[in-house]
């Protein structure tokens, strides 16, 4: 998407502003497909990345199914003109009501991650006309080299069914009349950049297929890969979705069962931008500040993570002083406006011209940006845009001083407790 086109919607719609490039989701839908061409698989987008009913219709469109972990995000996907059946459920936690809606709306496989979430799965499924569809996401007791906080399938984590718990459950699901398991699965982490990791947790899931088999459980229909395909965010490499495809594709042949997959990021962290505008430019021990209207209540990455995001200049600043002052080379903090000093977007960064009232672009936004986005300081969360060719839409408004307090009363009514 050309800079002119970025440039044009701040100008329209103001800033701060995700701008997501239709074009550029379409090409990471066809590279992922194509590097797996060679096994029979499906793709179920996962939603939480990247969540808009507009991004949503999108790869809708394009064939995917979605992979979904909340009653909201069902909500979300049902609204985006999803089937059940195209819907996968994973998640930690999921409520008995969000498990209701789930049975509701026909969803086409629950990954089910603990004993108690059967027993609870188990009783709401009793007497519905057709057995429900149940995945195992296994915990594979695989490490990857992502951030501490973004990493799942590692013993000793929250997520996944521990490896020798997996027979017992197994087991159970099948002694269920109205339950049938068609699949196993894992989910490693997320922005993985090498294939040892999948490589490690396909060959765990091809044994077990076999375990689970030789032990007469022989209902699978599908194996499940996950999601955590890494992307460049300026620096490092992502991962090449043909390592990927090398990596999980001998599980379906050992196993003869097709591969789910479930990307998030991978699809759409580099179609979005988050455009911003430096307000102020401020020098204070020894340091530069760019101070701009996005923070990390519009991108929490930098804060949370340590994340780094490339930051380009799409307009230099309107000039005076204190854009000459900030142009002349050095390295400056980009910050946010918020009360925090943790509230930052880029540190250290060298951004030739971005004085106030430049308009910057923070790339690779596109996926847990606007999802992560909050309200702190009282801020409405920024609009969203979606390009295509010559053209964009507001595919969400900028919230008002009403979104921010919605549902909240200055004089409580009070009841009896
Ligand atoms: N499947 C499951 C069960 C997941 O939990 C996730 C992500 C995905 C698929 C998709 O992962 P992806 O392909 O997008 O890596 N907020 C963090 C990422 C958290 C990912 C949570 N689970 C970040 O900003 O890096």
């Amino acid at each position: 998407m050309g800079e002119g086109i970025l440039i044009g919607v701040a100008a329209a719609v103001g800033t701060p502003v995700y701008v997501y490039d239709a074009e550029k989701i379409r090409t990471q839908y066809a590279a992922l497909r194509g590097a797996l061409a060679g096994v029979p698989h499906r793709l179920h987008y996962s939603v939480k990345a990247n969540a808009n009913l507009a991004v949503l219709k999108l790869l809708r469109g394009l064939g995917a199914g979605a992979d979904i972990v909340s009653g909201g995000e069902l909500a979300r996907a049902l609204r985006a003109g999803f089937q059940g059946g195209d819907l996968v459920f994973s998640g930690v936690g999921k409520t008995e009501r969000e498990l209701e809606a789930a049975l509701n709306a026909g969803v086409g496989l629950i990954n089910l991650e603990s004993h108690g979430e059967f027993q609870v799965l188990r009783r709401l499924a009793r007497g519905r006309p057709a057995p429900v569809s149940v995945g195992l996401r296994i915990n594979p007791d695989v490490t990857t080299e992502t951030h501490p906080y973004t990493r799942t399938g590692q013993a000793g984590m929250k997520f996944g069914v521990p490896l020798d718990q997996v027979l017992p459950l197994a087991r159970c699901v099948a002694a269920e009349r109205d339950l049938v398991l068609t699949s196993v699965g894992m989910h490693l982490g997320s922005q993985i950049a090498d294939g040892a990791p999948y490589r490690a947790g396909a060959e765990r899931l091809a044994s077990l297929v076999a375990e689970l088999r030789a032990a007469g459980l022989d209902s699978l229909t599908s194996v499940d890969v996950g999601g955590g395909l890494g992307i460049s965010y300026g620096r490092g490499e992502g991962l090449d979705p043909t390592v990927f495809a090398a990596a999980v594709t001998p599980l379906a042949r050992a196993t003869g069962l097709p591969l789910l997959i479930e990307p998030g990021r991978f699809l759409v962290g580099n179609a979005g931008y988050l455009l911003t505008r430096v307000l102020y430019h401020k020098r204070s021990g020894g340091r530069e500040f760019l101070i701009t209207d996005a923070g990390m209540n519009d991108l929490l990455r930098p804060s949370l993570y340590q994340a780094y995001h490339e930051i380009v200049v799409l307009a230099a600043a309107v000039g005076g002083v204190e854009a000459a002052a900030a142009a002349d080379g050095g390295v400056a903090d980009v910050v946010g406006p918020n009360c925090e000093s943790g509230d930052f977007l880029a540190l250290d960064r060298r951004l030739d011209g971005a004085g106030p009232g430049a308009l910057l672009a923070v790339l690779g936004a596109g996926a847990y940006g606007f999802g992560m986005s909050f309200h702190y300081n009282s801020r409405p969360r920024s609009a969203e845009v979606l390009v295509d060719g010559g053209r964009y839409a507001v595919i969400r408004e900028r919230e008002g001083a009403d979104d921010l307090m919605r549902g909240e009363t200055v004089t409580p009514a009070w009841r009896d407790a």
